[in-house]
């Protein structure tokens, strides 16, 4: 069975433990991004110098390049504790509440996907992300009264898929704001070299690059390879990835020569049988099995890139390279060689 998610850049369950012994410590072992790297250690010194907290941060980007892995980064280097939560864990006022007048002086709340938080907890947030106080309703009925708390002068790093999702109050309460991006075959090929020495594995240039090519620019998914691809050399009874096991590894996961997994060419294939026609988003997640969230913030970004896909007013459509790519595939099924051929 192929594994149709192995493009997916969030966090499969089984990947947590592997994600946090892979993840990078301090700035000097995160890999590439050399302008957030700079300006985070600016500010940084800055609020070291002036004996203050740090200002509020937001990142923003595409899931498995980094967010997380920067919030504690910060953490570590500032020396104070962090205290992670998100968005749809907070599902009431006083759960924020509770997590915010515990904080000390410069320690961090971390809220992961900060666009799907409550309204009604957001609300508490503009004060104390502004002005560091809450106001919070004791009694109900005609005794209600509010009363004021203070908090510490703390940070708040917001992380985002979706940044056009905040709302703007919200928005407008982070001083710092830090997009992330995808990263370059060469960056991807240095954390593999680097998560390969963490696993105990050895691997060479071109196995690397190999696999940093069919990254799709993500960090995670470069370690999802990898780890899939070490399996694949153990299993031969071997700690040293070769571009032979790399190539099987690819080809068992259902990765194909242009970086399309098992559910990209279906997703083609769908909108080939309409023959180049745009097909509506929710057709499209029947058909194929998956969620309409998922193929528009998983799939379709790199399918757009590759100039496979357009996103039209009438639904998706494949382009006409989109087209051959399906046709290429089909051929290469019939002669038998697809696996040989395409990967
Ligand atoms: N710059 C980097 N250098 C080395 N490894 C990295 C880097 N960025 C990410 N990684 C690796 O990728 C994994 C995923 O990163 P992280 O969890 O920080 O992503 P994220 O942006 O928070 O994703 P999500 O949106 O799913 O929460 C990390 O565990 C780490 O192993
Ligand atoms: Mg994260």
């Amino acid at each position: 069975m192929k594994d149709q998610s192995i493009y997916s850049g969030f966090p499969q369950d089984d990947e947590r433990a592997l994600d946090s012994m892979l993840r990078p410590r301090v700035f000097a072992e995160f890999v590439g991004r050399p302008n957030t790297v700079e300006n985070l250690k600016t500010w940084i010194q800055g609020a070291r110098l002036r004996g203050e907290s740090l200002d509020h941060i937001l990142f923003s980007g595409p899931p498995g390049l980094g967010k997380t892995t920067l919030a504690y980064i910060i953490a570590n280097e500032l020396e104070v504790s962090i205290k992670p939560t998100s968005g749809p864990a907070l599902t009431r006022p006083r759960d924020l509440v509770g997590l915010l007048t515990n904080l000390r002086t410069g320690d961090i709340l971390f809220i992961d996907e900060i666009h799907r938080l409550d309204v009604r907890v957001e609300e508490y947030l503009y004060t104390a992300m502004e002005d560091f106080f809450v106001s919070i309703i004791v009694d109900s009925g005609v005794h209600g009264r509010s009363i004021k708390i203070d908090l510490k002068r703390y940070t708040l790093i917001g992380a985002t898929t979706r940044e056009g999702l905040l709302s703007p109050p919200l928005r407008s309460r982070f001083q710092i704001m830090e997009r992330l991006d995808f990263y370059t075959p060469e960056e991807l090929k240095r954390i593999l070299l680097k998560s390969a020495g963490v696993l105990g594995i050895e691997i060479n240039d071109e196995s690397a690059e190999l696999i940093a090519g069919r990254s799709r620019g993500t960090p995670r998914i470069a370690n999802r390879l990898l780890r899939r691809i070490r399996d694949v050399a153990q299993a031969g009874g071997s700690s040293t990835v070769t571009v032979q096991t790399a190539r099987e590894g690819l080809r068992r996961v259902g990765v194909d020569k242009m970086g399309l997994s098992e559910m990209d060419r279906r997703i083609l294939q769908v909108l080939a049988r309409n023959s180049g026609r745009p097909v509506g988003l929710k057709t499209i997640a029947a058909v194929v099995g998956e969620q309409e969230d998922t193929i528009e913030d998983v799939y379709e970004p790199f399918l757009i890139r590759q100039g496979l896909l357009e996103r039209t007013a009438r639904g998706r459509a494949a382009t006409a390279e989109g087209l051959q790519v399906v046709r290429n595939h089909l051929e290469g099924e019939e002669k038998g060689s697809a696996q040989g051929e395409l990967f």
